[in-house]
């Protein structure tokens, strides 16, 4: 792994426990998926963390090299094909606890790459269960700070109702999940919640939403109600682990008709495509 500068092993990191990610969840985080040995949309994640970091007022220049070290990473833990995931953060450093930012203190650096075990294929093939959860988070959800405590409680309760995912319902709103963002197909147009302050800008969104306008699917940012889950003919999340992941069952009701639908199913292809550009497409 990659910390401050140094290139060492997992057993010997250490972090100060005045570190202000630790005492404050004062920091931001990535997470890059990696392809065939390759990272997947490195730059907009590069451009999304550096937005997080000005939104805290801390240096971007400290991640001028991490692409280099992204690689270097790689390289380094034999990396060269298959499924991976590049783990960065950046916390403000290490300094006395107290609220204010401390004058003069240098960012805490880590990076980390490692083998990613894809969910199984009954995932995106038969759909997963989902949640509905109250959105109890705060009104900064588009800087990806790695302040997740709400994301873990609603997560964990998709998990202890098997479910793959829980979805934060805000105002009478279904907005978007606790790891990923959230995709219905409603009266044959393909809607996601608008991009705000409410929801962090998933890459894998923008990625899903450039290539729903290349096939020529209906389009548009808007709100997904509550109260109209029921007439949604197809539901599904994206994100950078969670990839296009039909969701066929919420609350214990199905979406739909409790299948896989046609423009979840182009979307996942169109996506393999471009995840995998070199591999040849199967008849
Ligand atoms: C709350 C939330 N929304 C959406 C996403 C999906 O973002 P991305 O596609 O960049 O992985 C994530 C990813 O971790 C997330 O934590």
């Amino acid at each position: 792994m990659y910390l401050n500068g140094e290139y060492i092993d997992h057993s010997e990191a250490k972090v100060s426990v005045d570190d202000r990610g630790f005492l404050f969840a004062d920091g931001v985080y990535e997470v890059v998926r990696v392809y065939d040995g390759r990272p997947f949309l490195m730059e907009p994640h590069v451009v999304r963390m550096k937005e997080g970091l000005r939104a805290l007022q801390i240096d971007t220049s400290c991640i001028q090299d991490l692409e280099q070290v992204a690689e270097r990473l790689l390289r380094e833990n034999g990396i060269t094909d298959g499924d991976a995931t590049i783990y960065a953060q950046v916390s403000r450093g290490v300094a006395p606890r107290k609220h204010a930012f401390p004058p003069d203190c240098t960012p805490t650096i880590y990076v980390a790459a490692k083998r990613f075990n894809n969910h199984p294929t009954s995932y995106f093939e038969d759909g997963v269960a989902a949640v509905t959860v109250p959105d109890n988070r705060w009104t900064r959800c588009d800087i990806k700070s790695i302040a997740l405590l709400p994301n873990v409680l609603a997560n964990q309760a998709a998990h202890a109702a098997d479910a793959f995912e829980a979805l934060f319902v805000k105002d009478g709103v279904v907005i978007e999940g606790s790891h990923s963002n959230l995709f219905a197909v409603l009266d044959g147009t393909l809607i996601t919640y608008p991009k705000s302050n409410y929801i962090l800008a998933g890459i894998t969104r923008a990625l899903v939403i450039e290539l729903a306008r290349e096939l020529g699917i209906p389009f548009a940012e808007a709100p997904l109600y509550w109260e109209r889950l029921g007439d949604v003919e197809e539901l599904f999340l994206s994100g950078t682990t969670t990839e296009v992941m039909p969701i066929t069952k919420v609350d214990g009701r199905p979406v739909g008709i409790g299948r896989v639908g046609q423009v979840t199913k182009r979307l996942q292809e169109a996506y393999a495509q471009r995840a995998h550009p070199t591999a040849s497409v199967s008849a």
